[in-house]
């Protein structure tokens, strides 16, 4: 980050607060609603960071495959939770979709609005 002048992200607090509530809240539900939880932001995460790489392949490769890597290793934590739950029943995609909305509007407020433009262009593709 130092090397591209990059700063961390300015909604840290809010990710950190947020997934505290969203996991003390879905635990309620016990071990499903904490997979579930963790399936649907891991999924969300997963599609945002696709459409990264989508854009840093042209714009920076070297930035691409740092976000390759963590895809990667996000990956892995979707396969852990998606394995330890049936995410077609009714519970799981109520849920999951509540949590993805939610990680869907923090992705938004952190990247001020750009994770919007960007799904855009990339859709156009
Ligand atoms: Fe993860």
């Amino acid at each position: 980050m130092p090397t591209r002048a990059a700063k961390p992200c300015r909604m840290m607090f809010v990710w950190s607060f947020g997934g505290a509530v969203l996991g003390a809240l879905t635990a309620v539900f016990g071990r499903t609603g904490i997979y579930v939880c963790t399936a649907a932001v891991e999924r969300t995460v997963h599609r945002h960071l696709v459409e990264q790489i989508a854009f840093l392949d042209e714009a920076d490769p070297p930035l691409s495959k740092i976000v390759r890597d963590i895809l990667v290793e996000e990956d892995a934590h979707l396969a852990h939770a998606e394995a330890r739950h049936n995410p077609n029943g009714l519970f799981a995609r109520s849920l999951g979709a509540l949590v993805s909305g939610a990680t869907e509007a923090l992705i938004f407020l952190s990247t001020r609005g750009d994770s919007l433009s960007l799904k855009g262009a990339m859709a156009a593709r």
